[in-house]
């Protein structure tokens, strides 16, 4: 695991949505694993902006998101498939086809996981997930103890995160207590993880993550078995990591990071 720290919020989702124009430039038919929440919609802001003015061309590329809720339409303003709508795919070439999500009103809540994975193996596997990270340190859905080889499939959200995502609803009594999400698992499988973290409040939660140990407790430290994945964040975010001088330096040393300084 990497981390870079960069000194404002914009700056670190700025380099987010740098990295995902990249590996769509780079190969113009990748399959982008793609998150919700409101740390992400600066980053969709701006490779809408890389698509109307430099031409970003997203016509190949496939996306697969990591969590939807269940009972939601995908017309319904809170579902997550309302915000990618929202947030990106509305202005961006995407085909419609190829953006994926777990399907909310699928009444067969055991077969949509398996379902899912199954889409996943067929557009041939993630390669570059983007991921947030919740207050209670889970990654997509998956809460503490989320087992760190658990797949797609439907789980209870914790009364933290309802806590943390209701106001986003009208009435906060209408967000669903359920979701399907990608497993721990599965988002280790992706070829390469990018997840951005901004933001004071969530400085304790990321220090767990990264610096803690290796425990389902904290969902998002799974992230620690994965062999190329990068954790971008701001300097409130960075503000109880224990090595931050050693990240600052290694992102000002190392060569592969010298077309973001
Ligand atoms: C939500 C999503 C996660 C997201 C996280 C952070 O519940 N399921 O994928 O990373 O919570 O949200 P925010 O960016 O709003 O803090």
């Amino acid at each position: 695991m990497e981390v870079i720290i960069r000194s404002s919020r914009e700056e670190a989702e700025k380099m987010t949505a740098a990295m995902l124009a990249t590996a769509v430039e780079t190969k113009p038919g990748c399959v982008l694993g793609l998150a919700t929440g409101r740390t992400m919609e600066a980053v969709y802001a701006e490779l809408a902006r890389l698509h109307r003015d430099k031409g970003l061309d997203f016509s190949q590329v496939c996306t697969f998101n990591l969590d939807e809720y269940i009972g939601l339409a995908p017309d319904d303003p809170n579902s997550y498939r309302y915000y990618m709508q929202e947030k990106l795919f509305d202005h961006i070439n995407i085909d419609p086809q190829r953006t994926y999500l777990p399907d909310g009103l699928n009444k067969d809540i055991k077969q949509e996981g398996p379902h899912y994975e199954a889409q996943i193996r067929y557009r041939g596997g993630i390669d570059l997930q983007l991921l947030g990270i919740g207050e209670d340190g889970h990654i997509g859905f998956n809460e503490p103890l989320s087992s760190f080889a658990s797949r797609t499939r439907d789980v209870t959200l914790t009364p933290e995160t309802i806590a943390q995502n209701s106001p986003m609803f009208q009435r906060p009594e209408d967000m669903p207590r359920r979701a399907f999400t990608m497993g721990v698992g599965t988002i280790l499988e992706a070829r390469r993880i990018v997840m951005l973290v901004t933001g004071a409040g969530k400085a304790r939660v990321l220090a767990a993550a990264v610096e803690g140990p290796l425990a389902a407790i904290v969902p998002a430290s799974a992230l620690q078995f994965h062999q190329n994945a990068v954790v971008i964040v701001d300097a409130a975010a960075a503000s109880e990591l224990r090595m931050q001088e050693y990240y600052r330096w290694g992102f000002e040393n190392d060569p592969r990071w010298e077309g973001y300084r």
